[in-house]
């Protein structure tokens, strides 16, 4: 091991976009002024991927693409959506499309084109493992982060920072958990997986659970792949709904917001957030909500209904052989319960974002509480100089922006002014836990 080589002044865990968002604002920071800090990135995907699982057709970004990682930090920066149409030579062609939702297919490629700069600074296909303290004389300084390679090698380097931004991973529902059937996956495998269900036949029975975005991309991709096979839908909530994007609402992802929520006291912002919940969660684009339900209706036409929806249901047993799964649903309005078979379940049940908890396992002798300052750091003992950085998991303190693209220039500049700035200079704005 040598030292020397693998210590950093920064390492970003996970290079999704919000890392990248990082990797550009420290780039750009030196540039305008800064001695350069030393730092790389470790991303557990093999290259740069935004949630591949789920890169479906005629699917598209859910904000303005003037979100994009720099333009609301920097306008000017050489990393805007805008100069990457510019690059491409698609410039024109995209404002004849007239819209601010480039598909995501298109994002996808805009945000790998900013990440291809960094490569020499990006560590693929190493999953992170664990962060630990190096003690010494009972002060931490460096913070040791392991690395586990795909061949299963492990590696460890150092860092005076850590950034964690390593988004979230698949909720399972608890009925769902002891099976590991391969035709039930989650709906962040889609893409790679659903070629399971076609080893079935052209008329499987397949069942989508949950009632967001996620669920109704992929029911609609389902109708499109197998118009012969029977498909449901399967939700606990009464109704596919709306998710509300309307100017005034927008307001809460306005980076400016950040400082209101956060200065909010506790049960307030609990309250707010929970209020403002379907902005974001279990909520599904109008358009695509009409565009299912006319589909729908276009079968009770003919008699040909293939394809059906299961508000109000809530699954209460699975079982599983090699050949079929089979679920009992039941209903809450009608108090009925049923049983349902099926060659493959996706579960669109959405994500969990709290996996910085087992990585960070060995600091928290060193925290002095998980909830993260207005700057996205941790509170360390004052011993430990050593600091890290949350992004993407502070919905609770810093809004529902925090998991999302909205954010994410701005946030960039706001942990990259701290890593420039002594710990003990810090003035986190008042919050309340
Ligand atoms: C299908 C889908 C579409 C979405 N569309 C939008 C949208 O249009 N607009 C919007 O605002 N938000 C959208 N979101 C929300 C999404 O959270 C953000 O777009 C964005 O991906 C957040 O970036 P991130 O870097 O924080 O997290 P992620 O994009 O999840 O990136 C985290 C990265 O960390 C890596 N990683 C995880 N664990 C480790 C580890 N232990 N070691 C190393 N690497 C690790 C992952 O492989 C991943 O590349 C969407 C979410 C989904 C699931
Ligand atoms: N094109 C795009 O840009 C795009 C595409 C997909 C996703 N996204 C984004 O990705 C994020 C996540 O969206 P998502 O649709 O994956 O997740 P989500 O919005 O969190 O929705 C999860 C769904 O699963 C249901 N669910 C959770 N646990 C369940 C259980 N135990 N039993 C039954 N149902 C359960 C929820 O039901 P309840 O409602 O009852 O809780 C909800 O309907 C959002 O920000 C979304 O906007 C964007």
């Amino acid at each position: 091991m040598n030292f020397q080589t693998l210590s950093y002044d920064v390492i970003g865990i996970g290079f999704g976009p919000s890392n990248l968002a990082i990797a550009i604002a420290l780039e750009e920071h030196q540039q305008a002024n800064e001695a350069p800090l030393n730092c790389c990135f470790i991303e557990k995907q093999p290259a740069f991927e935004w949630h591949g699982g789920m890169l479906l057709d005629n699917t598209h970004l859910q904000v303005s693409f003037l979100k994009d990682l720099v333009t609301l930090r920097n306008p000017s920066s050489r990393y805007s959506f805008i100069n990457y149409l510019h690059q491409q030579r698609r410039l024109e062609s995209f404002i004849n499309l007239g819209t601010f939702f480039p598909s995501r297919l298109e994002y996808n490629d805009y945000m790998r084109w900013a990440a291809t700069a960094f490569k020499d600074r990006v560590h693929y296909g190493e999953e992170v493992i664990a962060v630990e303290p190096l003690e010494e004389n009972g002060k931490v300084e460096w913070l040791q982060v392991v690395s586990r390679l795909k061949e299963g090698a492990i590696e460890h380097r150092y860092a005076r920072n850590v950034i964690i931004g390593i988004g979230g991973y698949p909720r399972i529902p608890e009925v769902f958990k002891s099976q590991k059937h391969p035709r039930i996956i989650h709906s962040s495998q889609y893409k790679n997986c659903h070629y399971r269900f076609s080893r079935v036949g052209e008329k499987p029975r397949l069942a989508v659970i949950g009632a967001g975005q996620s669920a109704a991309e992929i029911f609609r991709d389902l109708m499109g792949r197998y118009p012969q096979g029977r498909i449901d839908l399967i939700s606990r909530s009464r109704a596919l709904q709306p998710s509300d994007d309307s100017p005034f609402v927008n307001e809460i992802f306005d980076p400016d917001f950040t400082d209101e929520i956060y200065r909010t006291p506790r049960e307030q912002r609990q309250s707010f957030l929970r209020a403002f919940s379907h902005t974001n969660y279990s909520v599904v684009d109008l358009p695509l909500i009409e565009e299912i339900y006319e589909r729908l209706y276009m079968q009770r036409i003919t008699g040909d209904v293939r394809h059906r929806y299961f508000p109000s249901c809530l699954i209460q047993a699975v079982s599983s052989s090699e050949e079929r799964l089979q679920i009992t649903l039941f209903n809450k309005n009608t108090g009925v319960h049923k049983e349902v078979e099926y060659d493959g379940i996706v579960l669109a049940t959405g994500y969990q974002r709290d996996g910085h908890h087992k990585l960070l396992e060995g600091l928290e002798p060193w925290m002095v509480s998980r909830t993260v300052e207005r700057s996205y750091q941790l509170p360390m003992a004052s011993g430990c100089q050593a600091r890290v950085f949350l992004q993407g998991c502070c919905e609770e303190t810093h809004g529902i922006a925090d998991s999302l693209l909205s954010v994410l220039a701005v946030r960039s500049k706001e942990v990259v002014d701290s890593l420039y700035m002594p710990n003990e200079l810090k003035a986190p704005l008042e919050n309340t836990g």
